[in-house]
């Protein structure tokens, strides 16, 4: 098998078969093939685009280019789930004990990452205590015990799909839906999922700013996770705005906190019982999403959900009366109101500005090296479609910097207020239950 012919073929249209898709995975992997002729094969998929069977096998070679990790000591059908990312987006600090309650496994694999806030185990180190660097034996009993626990990202997962992301990076070929479908999948596969559930981000804070493009990577992933044999569904929800009030780690753990007692932002309640029932489900715990959704409905409010996060935070060395007491939390020096300019409704909050202005206050990581503030922060008292008047606070900037000019400049660029009818962004577009 040349490289060569392989980049003919998909240059001219051609479906690869499984044997050269897992040439050039292995090759690359082995630094066997040049980055160049790689370079050319992504850029060819990029505008030949690939198959439902390509990008399946794709995957598959993504998964076996390193190591998998092996959750079969865990009882039940694992559920992950994955979020294409967005601006405050806290579901699963919420999802992981509100399925758990219903009896799911929930054995998550978590990492930092870069972006306008920190990831879910940054998020979770706000709880004074909490520590996510516990041994594979102990994770494994705590999911058996508890049916929920966080561990750091470790081993050598994917090794293929990050050489290719680092790739990509490079030659302007990340915005491919295959490309894109088969990096996130194959990550899932390699962390132990033996079902998974997607919330696929639409919006200005979001990868896919147009709803077909969502769908169709969307769809692209729920046929990928069924041709390799793991049941996913998916959602399409909104990131025009962003979601929930709060944009920043403790904010976040406290607005998680309200949420799993049944007190939260309307929104975020909303897409954690739908994403919620669909894992649910895979579990083999409920027959139907209507009657997985109820109960999960209930666990926020007889206090099941709050309490497996509180068992769920103790076991892993946290402080679990921060669920009771959120001002244990790490709090800002600084409380700064953002007074709304004109009278009318709130007609944009465009969710990516927002989360820079975040990431300005030092919410999140330009950097892998940069230290991040949990304290710091965004809490937005509107949201589109609301009611505003001359003066009234549009949100309340955390801070541990006196002077903020900056940051309200731009966060009163992301806001604008209309005196029309405003159309409020529908929160979920669609689920994708099978492909
Ligand atoms: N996230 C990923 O993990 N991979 C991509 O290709 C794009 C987003
Ligand atoms: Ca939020």
């Amino acid at each position: 098998m040349r490289m060569y012919d392989i980049i003919e073929k998909k240059r001219d249209g051609y479906t690869l078969s499984e044997e050269e898709i897992n040439f050039f995975v292995n090759g690359y992997t082995k630094n066997e093939i040049p980055d160049y002729q790689i370079s050319a094969l992504l850029m060819a998929i990029y505008f030949q685009n690939m198959t439902a069977e390509e990008s399946a096998s794709l995957t598959s070679a993504m998964v076996e280019s390193g190591e998998k990790i092996d959750l079969s000591a865990i009882q039940g059908i694992k559920v992950d789930k994955h979020s294409t990312g967005g601006v405050g987006d806290t579901t699963t600090l919420i999802l992981a004990p509100l399925v758990a309650s219903a009896g799911v496994p929930v054995a998550k694999m978590s990492g930092r990452g870069l972006g306008h806030t920190g990831g879910t185990i940054d998020k979770l180190e706000a709880v004074p205590g909490f520590h996510t660097e516990i041994t594979n034996d102990d994770f494994i009993k705590l999911v058996n015990n508890n049916k929920v626990a966080v561990v750091g990202q470790s081993g050598n997962l994917t090794p293929a799909d990050k050489k290719l992301y680092s790739l990509r990076d490079v030659t302007a070929t990340v915005n491919s839906i295959p490309l894109i479908a088969s990096s996130i999948m194959s990550k899932k596969i390699a962390s132990g999922a033996d079902a998974i559930v997607l919330d696929v981000k639409k919006g200005a804070g979001a990868f896919m700013k147009e709803e077909n493009d969502a769908r169709i990577l969307a769809e692209t992933m729920v046929s990928i996770g069924n041709k390799v044999g793991r049941k996913t569904m998916a959602v399409i929800s909104d990131m025009s705005q962003p979601l929930g009030n709060a944009i920043g780690n403790a904010l976040e753990v406290r607005e998680a906190i309200n949420t799993l007692k049944g007190n939260g932002p309307k929104d975020l309640t909303e897409l954690c019982l739908t994403l919620g029932s669909q894992m649910v489900v895979l579990a083999n715990k409920a027959k139907t999403m209507d009657e997985a959704k109820s109960r999960l409905r209930e666990n926020l409010e007889n206090g099941k959900a709050i309490n497996k996060f509180k068992q769920f935070l103790a076991s892993q060395g946290g402080d679990s009366t921060v669920a009771d007491h959120p001002e244990l939390l790490p709090q800002s020096a600084y409380k700064l109101d953002l007074p709304a300019k004109t009278t009318g409704k709130v007609a944009a909050m465009e969710a990516d500005d927002i989360g820079s202005a975040a990431m300005m206050l030092g919410a999140g990581r330009a950097t892998k090296d940069t230290q991040i503030d949990l304290s710091v922060g965004i809490v937005l008292h509107k949201k589109i479609g609301d009611d505003v008047n001359e003066g009234e606070p549009l949100l309340t900037i955390y801070s541990n910097d006196k002077s903020v000019e900056e940051v309200k400049d731009k966060l009163y660029k992301s806001i604008s207020i209309s005196y029309q009818h405003v159309k409020v962004p529908e929160l979920i577009y669609d689920t994708i239950l099978n492909q």
